[in-house]
């Protein structure tokens, strides 16, 4: 962002509440170190307002918005097109504005296996063990097994995870999902022969920082974990989980992954995600 004129055009996060996204000052760093005329804004869309929202980034030509919790499953409708994975997994996250024409994105699997291979972890083969079956677990399972890993699906309400598996099976290939319940025992036969543990729920997160998704004496050295949590950014999960031997990381380079990837989809430019990280860093310690 340079200063602003006549010329500047507009991006934005859709959300509800969404005074705490870190969404702006990402963005906003990144296009003010490319010099790009651009500026990125939060908007407080109250669910009941989602569809006079989606209808403004026509009239107001805002090149693109992101869209996060409440709206990402029930923005669909109001949007003309919508990419064949956000489709099959029921959710947007991006939004592109193609000369009044909106089409609807996912880049949270994307950011999710970038981190992952940023981390060095290959999930080929491996049996992965994904805790939630909301708006992130749908994209984190969808990208697990189009990259060939098999996944055991554990959530608080079973009949969701049931669901969520059988949906993913039936797009990808049959018996890739199965899923169980968050007991104890049902977790312990998952998570023992696990390579890798993916916490898409919100435990752990500020302020309840007490809490951990999976059982502390279940977590092993073979295990590689990846908390989707970012606030605090070092969450009990993942400090038990170096305390039992294993690798373990926070939902950050994720957040900073699937940003760069919406950066992408609407200046057609691959943002310094250096950059975008550091912006992170210093807002969180900022707050
Ligand atoms: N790093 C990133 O870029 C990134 C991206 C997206 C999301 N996230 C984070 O991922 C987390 C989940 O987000 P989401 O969009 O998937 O949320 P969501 O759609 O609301 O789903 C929440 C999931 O968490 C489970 N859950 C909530 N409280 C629980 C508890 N006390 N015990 C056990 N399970 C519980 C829910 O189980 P039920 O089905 O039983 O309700 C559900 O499966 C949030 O912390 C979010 O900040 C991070």
């Amino acid at each position: 962002m340079k200063r602003i004129t006549g010329h500047t055009r507009l991006l934005g996060v859709f959300g509800h509440p969404i005074g705490h996204s870190l969404s702006p000052v990402m963005h906003n760093a990144a296009l003010r170190e490319l010099g790009l005329d651009y500026a990125y804004l939060a908007f407080d869309v109250d669910p009941a307002d989602l569809e006079s929202a989606v209808r403004a980034i026509r009239a107001l030509g805002i090149v693109g918005v992101n869209v996060t919790i409440p709206h990402k499953e029930n923005v669909i409708p109001f949007l003309d097109e919508i990419s064949h994975e956000a489709r099959l997994i029921g959710s947007v996250n991006t939004i592109i504005n193609r000369d009044g024409r909106l089409l609807g994105e996912s880049a949270d699997g994307r950011g999710f296996m970038q981190a992952l291979s940023a981390a060095g972890a290959d999930v080929r083969g491996k049996k992965a063990v994904v805790i939630g079956a909301g708006g992130s677990a749908r994209a984190v399972l969808y990208a697990l097994v189009t990259h060939g890993a098999s996944v055991v699906v554990a959530n608080r309400t079973v009949e969701r995870g049931e669901e969520l598996a059988k949906r993913i099976n039936e797009v990808t290939s049959p018996d890739s999902v199965r899923a169980t319940s968050l007991r104890p025992d049902s977790l312990r036969e998952a998570v023992e022969g696990a390579d890798l543990l993916v916490n898409c729920t919100s435990v752990g997160m500020w302020p309840d920082t007490d809490a951990v998704p999976c059982p502390e004496d279940l977590l092993h050295s073979g295990l590689f974990v990846y908390d989707l949590v970012y606030n605090p950014l070092r969450t009990k999960l993942i400090a038990e989980a170096e305390k039992a031997g294993a690798t373990a990381i926070c939902g950050l380079k994720m957040l900073v992954y699937q940003g760069a990837a919406s950066f992408k989809m609407w200046t057609g430019i691959d943002p310094p995600v250096e950059t975008m990280e550091n912006a992170v860093l210093e807002e969180m310690s900022a707050r």
